[in-house]
């Protein structure tokens, strides 16, 4: 079995899907724009061959450098876990006749109104959408849809450039910010709990499903600096409330023709029981996510999801042990860590439960919580009830502080 794996390296996680894809016994040829010399000893030790490209966002240039590698070699896969790299990948596919999802197919998984298109084609509740692409475009939307509103950009990640618009005066403020994006979704605004349906799928059927509830939803955590963004992995996902969530979830692998691998989709559950579809990509959920998982089941899917894309199986177990939560944290101040307030008394109530304490130290640069949901660092913990977790988390996000000067 012999893979080719885009962006073998970055972001981090990528080298645990490089590991993954070794352990299972495949034949990985990276792709990425560092050069091999700088890569780390513990990823090239799972690297047969490697090709460092000098941008990987330039689809053109990536299939063009890629093709002239592949000359007189025979692959069996070509594959990406990283979001802008999963058309690049289905596109050395198609041209190299590989099995694996179409141009087409990947694109309802990045594009957010085909995508929506798509869903509610299958009879699947979307928020009401419309594609805009000019001020009266939007203006038009607006009166059709009503307020309060949502206006993101079609290829949208991290919640950038996304806003909540609750009249036409705060239309007039959010389009004065928004004139460097080309292309809009102008869309109904969902209120309610927001919850992941992340799934390993072979030939689009979960071989692996999760449920994550994100406490508060990401617009909130990523517009408000002293929030502590909590994302929280559902043990129990028999549970009532989540079934309709998990239904649609598999409905839509469906209306949009998943095949094997990853995925991660975002959905909401409204006070009155009904559920939404908000998003979904055919790629591993980021921001630890893919470890959280690992923690609630003590699993490996690195390993996983490999085995399901290279050999169509998987062969770890599916109990859930635990809820697992993340709480990002983000320092008061500018500049450096100075120092963290809360984080031994926490760890005297809840250490034992704590399985990764990964908080910037004190003299470390914080980090731009605007470009990464990481923040200054994370606490993860874990517990088989769901209340307990969730006091701890909270515990977490209320009484650890961080500084910055
Ligand atoms: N129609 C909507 N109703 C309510 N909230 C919404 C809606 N669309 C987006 N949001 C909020 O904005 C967030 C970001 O939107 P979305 O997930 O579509 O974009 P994104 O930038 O790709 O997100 P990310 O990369 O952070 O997952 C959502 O998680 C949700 O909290
Ligand atoms: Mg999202």
């Amino acid at each position: 079995m012999k893979v080719v794996f885009l962006a073998c390296s970055y972001p981090p996680e990528m080298q645990q899907y490089t590991r993954g894809l070794a352990e299972v016994g495949a034949t990985v040829y990276g792709v990425g724009d560092q050069p091999a010399s700088a890569l780390p000893g513990s990823l090239k030790q799972h690297l047969s061959d490697y090709l460092q490209v000098p941008r990987l966002l330039d689809e053109d240039d990536v299939v063009a450098k890629v093709s002239a590698w592949l000359r007189g070699r025979e692959v069996d896969r070509i594959l990406a876990n990283w979001e802008v790299m999963v058309l690049t990948a289905a596109r050395l596919r198609e041209k190299f006749g590989m099995p694996g999802m179409s141009y087409d197919t990947v694109k309802g998984f990045r594009d957010k109104q085909l995508m929506k298109e798509r869903v509610r084609g299958a009879g699947l509740r979307t928020p009401h959408s419309q594609r805009v692409r000019t001020v009266s475009e939007v203006r038009a939307a607006a009166e059709k849809l009503g307020y309060p509103l949502v206006l993101k950009p079609i290829s949208g990640a991290g919640s950038a450039d996304t806003y909540r618009v609750n009249d036409a005066k705060e239309l007039d403020a959010v389009l004065s910010k928004m004139k460097h994006v080309t292309e809009c979704s102008c869309e109904e605004f969902i209120s309610g709990e927001e919850y992941t349906f992340d799934t390993v799928c072979i030939g689009g059927k979960p071989a692996y499903m999760n449920v994550a509830q994100y406490l508060p939803p990401p617009l909130i955590a990523r517009s408000e600096e002293w929030v502590s963004p909590v994302i929280i992995t559902v043990r129990d996902m028999e549970q009532e409330k989540l079934q309709k969530g998990i239904t649609l979830g598999k409905n839509v692998l469906g209306a949009l023709g998943m095949g094997d691998g990853f995925t991660h989709m975002e959905w909401f559950r409204k006070p009155d029981g009904e559920t939404v579809f908000g998003e979904i990509g055919c790629r591993p959920g980021g921001a630890h996510l893919v470890d959280q998982m690992n923690y609630t089941g003590d699993i490996d899917l690195f390993r996983e999801w490999a085995r399901a894309v290279c050999f169509g199986k998987f062969e770890a177990p599916t109990t859930r042990k635990y809820n697992a939560a993340i709480i990002f944290k983000r320092a008061k101040g500018r500049g450096r860590i100075t120092r963290i307030d809360g984080l031994n008394e926490f760890l005297r109530r809840h250490g034992q439960h704590v399985v990764e304490e990964q908080l910037l130290k004190p003299g470390a640069h914080r980090r731009d919580w605007k470009q990464t949901l990481k923040s200054d660092g994370h606490i993860m913990l874990r517990h088989p009830d769901w209340q307990k977790t969730y006091d701890m988390a909270f515990d977490a996000a209320t009484n650890i502080q961080l500084y910055a000067e």
